[in-house]
């Protein structure tokens, strides 16, 4: 969800008046891909770099945080729609995991889109996370010696979500900055210079509409007649 900032000093407004409007966006998208059949949607929203910006910017983002954790859990039924968070969440208060624990709760009972926020995310932090965890459950006798990608995927904060097949950045880099790396191995990638809060459906549409015209081989060749 890149570019908040930039829209809101483009207006002259503060950094964090750009992440409420990005947090709208994200309202307005994540239903949009719910209506037109998506079973899985993942967003971008904090790093386990982001901490470096200003004390006002963070906190600004947390509470946007709070607040969709909170709607979600008394909205996720009638929107069908279930909030999970990725990441390293021991870093957040107390209160925002109980939030977090709660809305996966909830979330259990609800048939509909699953919407992944990845929050104090990275993606080599995730793997180095599941890496340690994978070697506790050696150490304990509770893991093979052979483990394979299917096995390790299974210790990942992504675990049971299928793989993206689109990932989508706005804000006109070029560039993965740490998100699911694992997971992404075959993603298609599309860029768009769109900041996010200017970010619509029509560039989901677009989106979409050069995912399909892609040719995905996932290393292989393509079969003659096919695609
Ligand atoms: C990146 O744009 C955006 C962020 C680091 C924050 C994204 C957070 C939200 C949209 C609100 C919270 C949403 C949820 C679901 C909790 P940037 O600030 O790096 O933009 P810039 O590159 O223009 O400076």
């Amino acid at each position: 969800m890149d570019g908040n900032g930039r829209w809101a000093t483009n207006r002259g407004l503060p950094r964090t008046a750009g992440h409420s409007a990005g947090s709208e966006t994200f309202r307005r998208i994540s239903r949009y891909c719910r209506d037109i059949g998506v079973e899985y949607f993942t967003v971008y929203a904090f790093s386990t770099e982001n901490w470096k910006r200003s004390h006002e910017e963070v906190e600004a983002i947390l509470k946007l945080l709070d607040k969709y954790l909170r709607e979600a859990i008394d909205t996720m039924e009638q929107e069908r729609m279930k909030l999970v968070l990725l990441g390293d969440l021991s870093r957040l208060s107390p209160q925002l995991r109980a939030l977090a624990d709660r809305a996966l709760e909830v979330g259990r009972n609800v048939q509909g889109m699953q919407v992944n926020v990845c929050f104090n995310y990275g993606g080599r932090d995730e793997i180095l996370r599941a890496a340690k965890r994978y070697a506790e459950d050696y150490a304990a006798g509770k893991a093979d010696a052979d483990l394979d990608e299917a096995g390790f995927s299974a210790y990942l904060d992504s675990a049971g979500i299928p793989d993206p097949d689109i990932i989508i950045r706005s804000g006109g880099e070029q560039r993965t900055s740490n998100f699911l790396l694992w997971q992404s191995a075959y993603a298609e990638y599309w860029f768009t210079d769109t900041l996010w809060p200017d970010f619509g459906p029509a560039e989901i549409d677009a989106a979409i509409a050069a995912f399909g015209s892609r040719d995905r081989r996932f290393g292989g060749v393509k079969e003659a007649g096919k695609g």
